[in-house]
């Protein structure tokens, strides 16, 4: 009888550190969030004003989709920024910005961002992309580094963490499919080059060290348009994005 005792509890403490685990830090105020998203706050500029009025990030400014990103991963990266842990090296304008907000803002403006069209994608126009000066890659040789990755030179497959065509997999693996490109490139040179290394035990610094400039460009030019569903199933699976 004591057994079963003792074992019930350890089965509840088990229950409750998964049920605490899956559903992450807990949510914050969504109207205090679009507030701040669409008008700012004190000194911290209104993020429309560059990450747009859906959130859907820009190529010309070098921002990032925010639009269903998942909340625990939006903020984590408003913490980092915030405590120095990831640099936005273009002027630091969100260690600002995150440093600007408190605790609360940052939950409450997650929660707004992570809110939004998750379904949606807004890829990159490619000619856009060039005429701002960028090179772009060839979409299937990124198509094979995603599912496959390549074992010869080192490079797992994006797939394995981020999920089908990089889709996401919360709470740790952001959505990178359906991604800006000049983001993508963006951020796989820092992970490359140590400039970014807020990931977890390193991951992504160990996944981008053997990537050439040609492989970043080729996965970009996948990602940005991959499709979130395979063939015939048209739904993405309930755990992401959430
Ligand atoms: C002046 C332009 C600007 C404004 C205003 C701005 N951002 Fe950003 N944001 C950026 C840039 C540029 C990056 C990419 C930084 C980098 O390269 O590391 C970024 C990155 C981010 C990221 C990281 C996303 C990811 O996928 O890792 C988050 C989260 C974010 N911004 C949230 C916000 C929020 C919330 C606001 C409003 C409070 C805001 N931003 C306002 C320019 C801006
Ligand atoms: C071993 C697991 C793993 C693999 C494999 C992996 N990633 Fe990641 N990746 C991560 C983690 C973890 C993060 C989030 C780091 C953080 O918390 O900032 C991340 C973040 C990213 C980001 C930044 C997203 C954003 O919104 O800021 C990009 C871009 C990215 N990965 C691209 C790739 C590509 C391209 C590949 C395949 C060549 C790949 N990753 C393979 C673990 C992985």
């Amino acid at each position: 009888m004591r057994f079963i005792t003792k074992l019930s509890v350890v089965v509840t403490a088990l229950f409750v550190a998964s049920a605490a685990f899956a559903s992450g830090p807990k949510m914050g105020n969504l109207e205090n969030g679009k507030n701040i998203f669409k008008n700012g706050k004190g000194d911290v500029p209104a993020c429309v004003s560059c990450h747009g009025d859906d959130a859907m990030g820009s190529d010309a400014m070098g921002t990032p989709r925010l639009a269903g990103q998942g909340y625990p991963f939006l903020v984590k990266q408003l913490e980092d920024f915030a405590t120095d842990k990831r640099m936005d090296t273009t002027m630091f304008i969100m260690n600002v910005n995150a440093k600007g907000l408190s605790a609360e803002d940052r939950r409450d403006v997650s929660t707004y961002a992570n809110s939004l069209s998750k379904d949606n994608t807004a890829p990159s126009d490619m000619k856009e992309v060039k005429d701002l000066g960028n090179a772009v890659g060839i979409r299937y040789l990124g198509k094979a580094i995603v599912t496959f990755g390549d074992v010869d030179r080192g490079i797992p497959s994006c797939y394995s963490c981020h999920g089908f065509n990089g889709r996401g997999a919360a709470p740790v693996y952001p959505m990178i499919g359906g991604q800006k490109y000049v983001y993508l490139v963006s951020q796989l040179k820092k992970w490359r080059d140590g400039s970014r290394a807020n990931d977890p035990m390193a991951q992504m610094q160990a996944v981008a060290k053997n990537l050439t400039d040609e492989d970043i460009q080729n996965v970009a030019t996948f990602l940005t348009s991959a499709p979130r569903t395979t063939m015939g199933n048209a739904r993405v699976p309930p755990q992401y994005p959430h």
